[in-house]
C-alpha cells in the first residue's frame, strides 16, 4: 500500500462536478476513459444522467460508470452508490445491443443500499405533499434510500444471495415505507412480497458482478493502474456542502470518492472540477445568477438545457465565480474542466459573477447561513463576447481570442488552470491543454 504521504506515484483521478449537476461530466469522463483502467461511480444513484456520444449516437447513462463504452475499461460500483437493480440491468441490456460487452470488467460493491420501488413512492409523495416548499427532486427514491443507509435498515446488494433474511430485512423496511406512505401521506403502499420476489430473480444475474470494490481498486492501485472516480451531481448539490436543504443526499465532494468506494487517499494524484462555462440548476432552491430574460431563454435553447434523467427544463444564468471559488474549496479541487463553452458563441456582451450584495454589503464568498445564500445579488463584471464560432475547436490557439480571455478571467477568478475546454458534445470536440492522466 502506498505510504500516505507519499502521492508521487498515485495514478487515481477524481472527476466531480462544482456547480450544481449537469455540468458535462459523462463526455470527459468518455474522454478520459481512454486513458484509464477503470472508471468507479462512488454516489448517487439512477437520478444522475450522463449523456455519452458514442460512434453518433447518443447515449444516457444514469448508473453504468460512463466508461463502459471503452472496451477494455474495468468499471466499479462502489458502495456509496444508491443501486435501484431494475435501471442497472435495463442499462446493461442496452450496452449490449448496442454491441458493448461489459463482461469481466463490470463489478458491483455487495455494500451498494438497494433502492426499492417503496423509496420511489415516497419520494415522490414527499414532493407532492411539500407542495411549495418542494425540493424538486427527480423522483428516483434517492434521499429515501439514504435516510434508510443512514438509519441501519437499509437493505443491501449483498443480501440478496440469502433469500430467507432477505425477504425478512425488506419486509421490515417495507412495513415502516407502508406506514409513512399510506397514514402519513395517503398514498398507496407498496406489495413487500411482489417486490422480494422480482428483486431476488434478479440475484443470479448480479450474482457474478459482485465483488469486493475497495479491495479491487487495491489491487488496481498496486499494480499501478489509471483509476477516474466518476461524481455525479456537483458540489452545490452536496449533502453538507450545498444550498441546504436543496440538496441531494449523498457526498459529491471528492473526499465521497473515498467514503463510497474504499480506495486509499493516497491512490488520489488530482481533483478536476467540471464547470460548463455559465451555470444551470435543476430543480428549486436559490440561485443567484438565474437569468429569465432572452438570454437565459438563448443559454438554455443553445444548450439543450434540459435534464437528461426527468426532461425537466433547466435554469440558466452566468457564470457564478464566487460559487464556484466555495466549491473548489469544498471539493479539494485542483484544476477545471469547462464545458459548453461555444453555447457562448454570439452572447454579447459576457458577465461573470464575482461576488454578491448581501445585507447591505458586498462579499466575494458565499454566505454560511443558508436564508441569506436566498438573498444574495450577484455583482458582475462584464466582458465583450466574441465572433465566430468556437464549436469543435480542438486547439487553444485556434479559439477567437475573447474566448481565450473569457476562460482566462474565469481561471483567475476561481484561482485554478483549466486543463481542458470542451466546444461540443461529442468527444473529439475537446481542447485538451493539459490531460490530468500526464505529468
Ligand atoms: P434527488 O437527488 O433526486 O433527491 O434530487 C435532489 C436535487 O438534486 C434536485 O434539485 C435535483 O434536481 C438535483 N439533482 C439530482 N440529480 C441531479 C443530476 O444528475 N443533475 C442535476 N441535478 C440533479
Amino acid at each position: 500500500m502506498t505510504d500516505f504521504r507519499d502521492q508521487t506515484t498515485a495514478r487515481g483521478i477524481v472527476l466531480i462536478g462544482a456547480q450544481w449537476g449537469d455540468e458535462g461530466k459523462g463526455k470527459v469522463v468518455d474522454l478520459l476513459a481512454g486513458r484509464c483502467d477503470a472508471v468507479v461511480r462512488f454516489q448517487g444513484g439512477h437520478n444522475a444522467g450522463h449523456t455519452v456520444i458514442h460512434d453518433g449516437e447518443t447515449m444516457v447513462l444514469h448508473l453504468l460508470p460512463s466508461g463502459i463504452l471503452n472496451p477494455g475499461v474495468e468499471c466499479l460500483i462502489g458502495n456509496g452508490v444508491a443501486l435501484y437493480l431494475p435501471q442497472f440491468f435495463k442499462e446493461l441490456e442496452s450496452i449490449r445491443q448496442r454491441g458493448v460487452d461489459p463482461a469481466g470488467r463490470l463489478y458491483v460493491s455487495p455494500d451498494c443500499p438497494l433502492i426499492f420501488p417503496s423509496h420511489m413512492a415516497l419520494d415522490q409523495a414527499r414532493e407532492r405533499h411539500a407542495g411549495r416548499g418542494r425540493i424538486g427532486t427527480t423522483g428516483r427514491g434517492i434521499g429515501p434510500a439514504y435516510e434508510d443507509k443512514a438509519a441501519r435498515r437499509a437493505v443491501r446488494a449483498g443480501e440478496l444471495f440469502a433469500p430467507r433474511a432477505f425477504r425478512r430485512r425488506l419486509a421490515a423496511a417495507l412495513d415502516l415505507h407502508n406506514f409513512m406512505l399510506e397514514k402519513y401521506y395517503g398514498a398507496e403502499p407498496v406489495n413487500p412480497k411482489r417486490v422480494a420476489d422480482e428483486w431476488l430473480a434478479m440475484a443470479d444475474e448480479l450474482r457474478p458482478l459482485v465483488a469486493d470494490v475497495a479491495a479491487r481498486l487495491e489491487t488496481l492501485e498496486t499494480e499501478g493502474r489509471a483509476v477516474l472516480f466518476e461524481g455525479a451531481q456537483g458540489v452545490m448539490l452536496d449533502i453538507d456542502h450545498g444550498t441546504y436543504p436543496y440538496v441531494t443526499s449523498s457526498s459529491t465532494v471528492a473526499a465521497g470518492a473515498l467514503a463510497g468506494s474504499g480506495a486509499h487517499l493516497a491512490q488520489l494524484r488530482e481533483v478536476v472540477g467540471v464547470v460548463k462555462a455559465y451555470t444551470t440548476r435543476v430543480g428549486e432552491g436559490p440561485f443567484p445568477t438565474e437569468l429569465q430574460d432572452e438570454v437565459g431563454r438563448r443559454l438554455a435553447r443553445e444548450g439543450a438545457e434540459w435534464g437528461a434523467t426527468t426532461g425537466r427544463a433547466r435554469r440558466c444564468g452566468w457564470f457564478d465565480a464566487v460559487a464556484v471559488r466555495g466549491a473548489a474549496q469544498r471539493g479539494s479541487i485542483g484544476s477545471l474542466c469547462i464545458t459548453k463553452l461555444d453555447v457562448l458563441d454570439g452572447v454579447d456582451p459576457l458577465r461573470i459573477c464575482t461576488g454578491y450584495q448581501v445585507d447591505g454589503g458586498k462579499t466575494d464568498v458565499r454566505p454560511a447561513l443558508m436564508n441569506r445564500y436566498a438573498e444574495c445579488v450577484p455583482c458582475y463584471e462584464q466582458m465583450d463576447g466574441w465572433g465566430g464560432s468556437t464549436r469543435g475547436v480542438t486547439r487553444w490557439e485556434d479559439l477567437p481570442q475573447g474566448a481565450r480571455a473569457y476562460i482566462e478571467r474565469l481561471e483567475a477568478l476561481v484561482g485554478l488552470e483549466a486543463c481542458i475546454v470542451s466546444t461540443g458534445p461529442a468527444r473529439e470536440e475537446t481542447i485538451i491543454r493539459r490531460h490530468p492522466f500526464d505529468s
